[in-house]
This record gives structure tokens, sequence and C-alpha cells, in this order.
């Protein structure tokens, strides 16, 4: 297990560095991560490097024991890059340049600027590879951050059109793909394309699906080419990036993780939304099926809305859902909070004036519990049966037209689908729709609006040999152009549905329909709907639920089919309450049993990691009172010894590790 702080020595004396280094290995720190944001230290003018301070801040803190993840610091360059080219810099969806300053603002297609990437990255890593002090390589730095995997300069407009020319040949194939007789956008020369910069209504949504899967792909080929660099001159060292939250859609995760070896993430999801950073976990455990690294974890104040410390026990408990999600590496962000520049007021561990108190008293605490649960969470994860399906052309294709403003956010979708199956405490996979499902008894695929043949043959064979398929609203809706099939929907879904939708209604938040269920094998409560209402027509599928009110009223809701040795239920509509209800005859169904029986709370978060020492189960009090669960059967708490069985408290923000 990997345990420290984003560490900024260069902001710091050197005689400073000691009593630091002191201080983290006292805390239980084995790792740091440094240099990703130092670019113009290292680098001080193009091809004059220097690398003592680093070298010696790594060497001092490998002789305290803290081993260093080392970044390449092309998140934000020295001045003297937009000397050289000052065209380096991003322009932004109103064609707006970016003035040279804050960081993440530099054109990722510029030529200049990724010569200088992998020129400072091969330097760097020839000076490191061997360095034993060296653990891993952070390439660059939350890439998507602030739209900076969008950039819409006239260079990434060419390059846009050429991608386009590779990918559909001639222009009349791109006009006919994309249906440019709408609004008379028939392009005749491939220079009339625009980049989608601002325009006072919607742009083409097969433009837009193609830009963002370009910018995701420049954004993958720019990791890739400081990760060629980085491999050649580092063999040994792994790889890794510190992505954004589940929520940041702008990037393929899938394909950039491609390109790592170990998935990270930064977690700065508050604690109100723990199903959401919960959700993130378990997605970047998915993208490689391997334990990640949350390589900054909140600590204390943020820069940003709410700016509230904090609560006593939090940092703890958000350190701990990360570990029972499978993190086996936790950087908190940052060492110290800074003196300087323009993040004065995002709080690390130590306060401003250095002197360590109670945030890492409980950052110490922490370590010393991670050293003691070693033997038993090495080599444990937690082992989903359950998977949900994640798209990104799907994601983009309701990203660009949600047509509803609550579903802005394309992960709507799955959220309410893993929360319920979060309140069972079941782990959940992230899996793309070609993906192996062979590990899993139950599939949910929400909202799979861009759908291949290959994907509906994989998921027709996972179904066939046995297991459970949910199809919900908006499935098949698209073909690969963004636009919407001429088949009944769910499009090339349907025959696995056994139903197809007669019609479809969006209805602001807040107009919410009761569905009632037809037997109570399904549900015996009825459940709230709401944004999205689907009229099915079964074809072959039985009906599971009937819309009690509104446009559809004694309309199909929900519909069953038996495939082969499982079946498929298709849910045309939306909501916590519809899936809560429907889950645990899903559940039933497919033969999917929680590892261990606890009866808790709702906000008591239950997740467990099984491994060769036996099961860890985590029991993470996401509310602010204290509550209890209830074990049904014998077990161990990992940290004090003591032996329970039955009622378990939890204070405020109370964690709880059990060995059971
Ligand atoms: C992250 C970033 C860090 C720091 C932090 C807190 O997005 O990677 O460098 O800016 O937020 O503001």
């Amino acid at each position: 297990m990997y345990f420290g702080a984003d560490y900024y020595p260069e902001e710091w004396p050197r005689q400073r560095w000691h009593e630091d280094a002191h201080l983290m290995a006292d805390a239980g720190f084995n790792v740091v991560r440094l240099g990703e944001l130092a670019w113009a230290l290292l680098e001080p003018e193009p091809g004059r490097y220097d690398f003592s301070w680093l070298d010696d801040a790594v060497a001092l803190l490998h002789e305290h024991g803290i081993s260093t993840i080392m970044g390449t610091p092309t998140t934000t360059a020295p001045p003297w890059m937009v000397d050289l080219d000052p065209d380096v810099l991003r322009v932004d969806e109103n064609g707006q340049r970016m003035v040279y300053g804050s960081w993440g603002n530099f054109c990722l297609n510029s030529p200049a600027f990724r010569l200088r990437s992998a020129i400072i990255a091969r330097a760097m890593a020839r000076h490191y590879g061997g360095n034993e002090a060296v653990i891993a390589w952070q390439i660059d730095n939350e890439f998507g951050v602030f739209d900076r995997a969008r950039c819409y300069c006239e260079r990434c407009a060419e390059a846009f059109r050429k991608w386009l020319r590779e990918r559909y040949g001639s222009l009349a194939a791109l006009n006919k793909a994309w249906g440019t007789s709408f609004w008379s956008h028939i392009y005749t020369r491939w220079e009339q394309i625009p980049i989608p910069r601002r325009t006072h209504t919607k742009h083409n949504p097969g433009l837009l699906l193609d830009y963002a899967r370009f910018c995701s792909e420049t954004t993958r080929s720019y990791l890739q080419l400081q990760a060629g660099v980085v491999r050649e001159e580092a063999p040994r060292q792994p790889l890794t990036h510190n992505f954004l939250a589940a929520a940041y859609t702008h990037l393929d995760l899938f394909a950039l993780a491609a390109e790592l070896d170990v998935a990270g993430w930064d977690n700065y999801v508050p604690n109100a939304r723990w199903v959401d950073a919960a959700l993130s976990h378990e997605l970047f455990r998915s993208l490689k099926r391997q334990p990640f690294w949350v390589l900054e974890q909140q600590c204390s104040y943020p820069q940003w809305p709410p700016y509230a410390n904090l609560e006593r026990g939090l940092a703890r408990l958000l350190t701990y859902q990360g570990v029972a999600h499978g993190a086996d590496g936790i950087l908190y962000f940052r060492w110290r909070t800074g003196l300087i520049g323009a993040e004065q007021y995002h709080a690390g561990i130590l306060p401003h004036d250095g002197r360590p108190g109670r945030v890492y008293e409980e950052i110490r605490t922490i370590g010393q519990e991670l050293r003691q649960l070693e033997p038993l969470l090495a080599g444990a994860l937690p082992r989903a049966q359950v998977a949900c399906i994640v798209d990104y052309d799907s994601l983009w294709a309701l990203e660009f037209q949600p047509h509803n403003d609550s579903l802005g956010d394309p992960w709507s979708y799955h959220r309410p689908w893993y929360r319920a199956l979060r309140l069972q405490h079941l782990a959940c996979d992230f899996v793309q729709p070609a993906g192996d499902l062979s590990p899993y008894r139950l599939i949910i695929a929400p909202a799979l609006a861009v759908v291949s043949e290959e994907a509906v043959r994989n998921l027709r064979s996972f179904v066939e040999n046995g297991g459970v398929l949910v199809l919900t609203v908006r499935s098949g809706s698209k073909d690969v152009h963004s636009r919407m099939v001429d088949k009944p929907l769910p499009g090339l879904l349907a025959p696995l549905a056994g139903a197809t939708v007669r019609e479809f209604d969006s209805r602001p938040a807040g107009a919410e329909v009761a569905i009632r269920f037809t037997a109570e094998e399904w549900a015996e409560e009825e459940a709230r709907a709401a944004l999205w209402f689907e009229l099915l027509e079964p074809e072959g599928a039985s009906v599971v639920a009937r819309y009690g009110s509104g446009l559809y009223e004694g309309g199909a809701a929900v519909t069953w089919q038996p495939v082969g040795r499982g079946g498929v239920l298709y849910v045309g509509c939306l909501g916590d309450e519809v899936s809560e209800r429907l889950l645990p005859a899903l559940l039933r169904r497919s033969g999917v049993r929680a590892p261990v029986a606890i009866a808790a709370p709702e906000q008591v978060e239950v997740a467990i990691r099984e491994g060769p020492a036996g099961r860890a189960v985590f029991l993470l009090n996401h509310s602010d009172a204290a509550r209890e669960a209830h074990l049904q059967g014998p077990g161990e708490d990992a940290l004090t010894g003591e032996r329970l069985n039955g009622e378990v408290v939890l204070g405020p923000y109370g964690v709880r590790v059990l060995r059971m």
C-alpha cells in the first residue's frame, strides 16, 4: 500500500525539507509525488536542465524511507514556451486564445508543445530511469480538466478535418453520415467543416460526436507520445495518470488507461456525494481490473465552494472509501498549504505555518492503521458479480442531446442503478459493451444509445449463457454517427428486449409518475419515475410494470423477456426508486448474493475486499451522526481485535474494518 502526499519542495527553503521528510516518515508515508508542476525549474531555458534540486529532494526523502512518483511537468509550461511559439496556447469554444498563466492551457495538437513535452519527458526519464527511489511516473496532470481536452484553434480545426478525411474518405460519405442536408450544411470542400466553436444554436450531432472522439484521441496520442518516451528511458518504472472523477466525460478513460500500467484519479468529490465517489473508485478499478491509485485525495479545505474544512474524521472516511474499493495508493493533496501562488487557499495536511496539527494527526493515525491492515488487504480486491456497461460514444451522444435539463450529465442514467447496487453492498465493475462479460451474472447497460452489432452479439451471448441483462431508456436509439436509427427502439437491441418503444416523453424534474408492478415477485411497492418515460409495446416480453398515471397511464413501463438461459429486463423509465425496487428481483434471478449479510442504514456504506487473508469488510458511515449496522454473523474488528456480532456502532463519519 502506498501512502503519502503531493509534495512541492520547490516552494520551501531547503532547511525545511529535513523536517518535512521527518514528519512524513513519522506519519507512515512511503511515497510522495513530485515534479509535476516544476517545468520552469527543471528546464529554465530550452535545452538547459537543472535536476540537482530535485535529485536532492528525491534522495533526502528516500533516506527517510519515502519513494517518489515522478510527474512529468507538462501540465504547466514555462513562459519561454510561449516566446518560442505563441500558438501553443489553447483556444476556447468562443474562439479566444488563452493568455499565458494558470495551468493546463496548452494545445495538445501543437507540434511545438508536443516536441517540447517529449524532450522534457525524455530528459527526466533518462535522468531518473535508473533511480531506485523513483517507483513510478505520473504522465502530465489531470488530462481533461477545464475543457483542456477540447481545443478550438485553427490547427486543431485542420487536424480534425484530416481525421475526418481518414475516417470518411470522401465528403459524400461524411455528408451522408452526418445528414448534412439538414439546415443546408452539405459540405463541398473539407475546409468548410467547422470546429464546433460556439454558435447561437446547436451544431450537427454527428459533427459533435466526431469532435468528441477526435479530442479524446488527441489526448490519448499526446499521452502515448510521453508514455513511449518514458518507457524507452525508464522501462522498469510503471506509468500512471491522475484523471478526474467519472463525471468529467471529455476522455474515453478505457482508451487512455490502455496506455498506462496503473489507473489513477484525483478525489475531490464531497462526502455529500459519496455514492458518486464510490462510482469513480470502482470505475478506476475497472479500467485495468487492478488496484488503482488516488493521486490527489482532498484532506482539508478546498479553494472552491463550499470552502469549508472537512469535518473531523472525514479525511479518514474518504481515505478508507478508496481503500475499500481497491485503491492501493493514497496520496493527499497537498503536503503543506502554500504561501505563494494562486492556491494559497487550498489546504494541505500542514497549515500555512507548517506546524503539524489536527489534520496531520488524523493522517498519521490513518498511516498507522493502514500498516496494520496490510496483511489483510494484500492481494484482496472487491469481487464483482455485477457490471455496468460504459460506452463513451453513448455518453457523448447523450451529453450533446440530453433532451432534458436534468439529464445534462450523461452519467445520470447510470447513477440510480449504481446507487441501488451500492445500497445492497454489491461491488460493481464497469465494462465496455464489447468487453469480457464472462465474470458477471448481472449486467446493467444504462442508456446504451450507440450500439454496434458486435455489442449486441456480446450481450446476447451473455444472456444466452444464463446472464441477466438490464436495458434502459434511450437504448439503441443512435447509430455511430449519432443519427436516430430508422427502427423501432431500442433498435438493434429490440429482439433482445422483446419489446419496442411506442413513444417516449421527457419531462422536467418534479413531474413524477408512479409505476405499478404487475407481480409481487418483481416488487411489492410502486415506484416513482421521473424525467424520461417510454411507452413500451411487448413483442414477446411480459409486462413487469405499468404507468399508474400521466400520458401513458395503463401502458407498459417495464418488460421482461427470457432469452436462452437468462433474460432481459427493459426499463422504460428512470428514477432511484425504480432501480431500487427492481434490483432485489434481478439479484434473485441472476443468482447474485452479497458476500456477507449486513443490515445497514442508507448512509452506511458497506464494501468488501476478498483475498488470501480472508474478507475485509469496510463499514463507512457517511453521516454526521452515529449509526448502527447489524452483522448477521461473527466478525472481528481488524484494528482493535474486538469480536463482533449483531450490532456494530459507528461514530459520526466513523469507519470500521472487519475481518469476516
Ligand atoms: C487539482 C490539481 C492540483 C491542484 C488541486 C487543488 O486539480 O491537479 O494541482 O490544483 O486541484 O486545487
